[in-house]
């Protein structure tokens, strides 16, 4: 990382600022020591313009449509890797050798179960919950189950903790799914792949045998790996600030779930199959985007626009690739979905505001219609958005720890109530 320097004059004042320059992408002026020369605060509400972090996880350049995860291009993992490769790329920076993928592979598998007393988390909620909400509580309750990794002093607790939320979150996935419809939980199953043991723990039960479809849980693995990190997003910058706090890692993971269940961050991949159901013939596409477009009424279109991406989400065209293929494997010959889809697509990229305000299709706009073909109800896809999402998180919140320079985050303010005033009593008060 080179560096040079800027100067900001306020009134007659003036101050060097550093510019600091990473290995790819804009460079940052670093203004931490800001308030303590100027005695003045910068104001950037939503983070637009404000570099949190430096780090080394995740690159995105959101003009091009580029996404690397510890360099490596999103489209070649995809395609030649699978999810937990993924997941140790993202924890340790490079691929696993052959040993080093078996001992990972084998340590995550060991850690698949969850304490059996969970079981009984679940019977406390109603049956019509949100799975998001199941798996917002049962991820902080982890921390009251496993002590033994809750230091984030001692390095070897908090590959522990790692380890354990990876292994156990597809568990705690498909039992809140499996409570939700009513059926009997499903232990993991040791012999099968990370993907595979997920879809069965979903999709069997008692009655009969369950035999995973290689083709669905390929491409189940693969949305894993689109939805494994992204940088700073909401969520990741919700973990690393409960983190910076010293918070244990459970409760951390658990406030970057809460935050991921919003409609315009994890949430859309639910919302934007509500809107294709709500759409249902590609007729009344232009009502839609006529509601879009129209800056008195509320509604957008879902799986649509990017803080960060202004050109085509590179997640989304590998996306839209794998939904084809579920679709076929099923033998889903005509999806009135994917039609509406692929034609909202269509005319929304030739509109002019579309086009001006540089809105094209997210990751969300087909995930939705592939995980509904798979059998998960709407409910699921932001859990299963969180169980991928975990492990980057988990990579996200330990780089920060690691971080020597490492304070708590502590935004500042523009104060707009108020000036100082005197308590009245009641009487008083007209
Ligand atoms: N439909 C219609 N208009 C839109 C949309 C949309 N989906 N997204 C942005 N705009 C307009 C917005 O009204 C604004 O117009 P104007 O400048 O005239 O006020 C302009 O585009 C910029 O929007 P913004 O809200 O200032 O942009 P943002 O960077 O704050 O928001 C976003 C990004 C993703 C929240 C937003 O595009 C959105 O709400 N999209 C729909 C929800 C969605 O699909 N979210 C998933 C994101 S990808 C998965 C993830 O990472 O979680």
């Amino acid at each position: 990382m080179s560096s040079s320097s800027s100067t900001l004059t306020v009134d007659d004042k003036s101050v060097d600022l550093a510019i600091k320059t990473g290995v790819i992408g804009p460079s940052v002026v670093d203004i931490s020591k800001l308030y303590g020369q100027t005695g003045m605060f910068t104001y950037d509400p939503g983070f637009t313009s404000t570099a949190s972090c430096e780090s080394k996880i995740t690159y995105i350049d959101g003009d091009e449509g580029v996404l690397l995860y510890r360099g490596y291009p999103i489209e070649q993992l995809a395609e030649h890797g699978d999810f937990l490769e993924t997941c140790y790329l993202l924890l340790y920076g490079e691929l696993p050798t052959a040993a080093q993928k078996a001992d990972f592979d084998y340590r995550v598998t060991r850690h698949t179960m969850v304490h059996d007393q969970m079981n009984r988390f679940f019977t406390g909620f109603r049956r019509d919950a949100h799975p998001m909400a199941i798996m917002v509580a049962c991820v902080g309750a982890l921390s009251a189950f496993y002590h033994d990794s809750t230091d984030i002093s001692d390095p070897h607790q908090r590959m522990v903790a790692s380890m354990r939320m990876i292994a156990k979150m597809p568990t705690l996935a498909a039992m809140a799914y499996k409570y939700h419809v009513g059926q009997p939980f499903v232990y993991p199953q040791n012999e099968l792949d990370y993907t595979s043991n997920f879809l069965r723990m979903c999709f069997a039960v008692p009655a009969e045998e369950y035999k995973v479809n290689p083709v669905l849980s390929r491409a189940l693995d693969r949305i894993f790996i689109l939805h494994a990190d992204h940088e700073q997003n909401a969520s990741t910058s919700t973990v690393r600030l409960a983190g910076s706090s010293g918070a244990n890692p459970f409760a951390c993971i658990a406030a970057g779930i809460a935050c991921l269940w919003g409609p315009a961050h994890g949430g859309a991949n639910e919302a934007a199959l509500k809107m294709l159901e709500e759409i249902g013939t590609p007729d009344r596409i232009p009502e839609y985007i006529a509601k879009a477009k129209d800056k008195n009424d509320p509604f957008r279109l879902m799986g649509f626009g990017h803080r960060v991406y202004k050109n085509y989400d590179p997640r989304a065209r590998i996306m839209q690739k794998t939904t084809h293929e579920v679709l076929n494997e099923l033998g889903i010959k005509d999806d009135p979905l994917l039609d509406v889809a692929v034609e909202l697509e269509q005319i929304a990229l030739k509109d002019e505001y579309f086009i001006e305000k540089k809105l094209y299709p997210n990751i969300d706009f087909y995930s939705g219609i592939t995980l509904k073909a798979m059998g998960f109800p709407t409910s699921m896809f932001t859990v299963l958005f969180a169980l991928a999402r975990t492990v980057g998180w988990i990579a996200q919140w330990s780089e920060m720890i690691e971080d020597p320079s490492q304070r708590i985050g502590r935004p500042r303010q523009l104060y707009v109530g108020s000036p100082k005033r005197d308590y009245v009593t009641v009487a008083q008060r007209g």
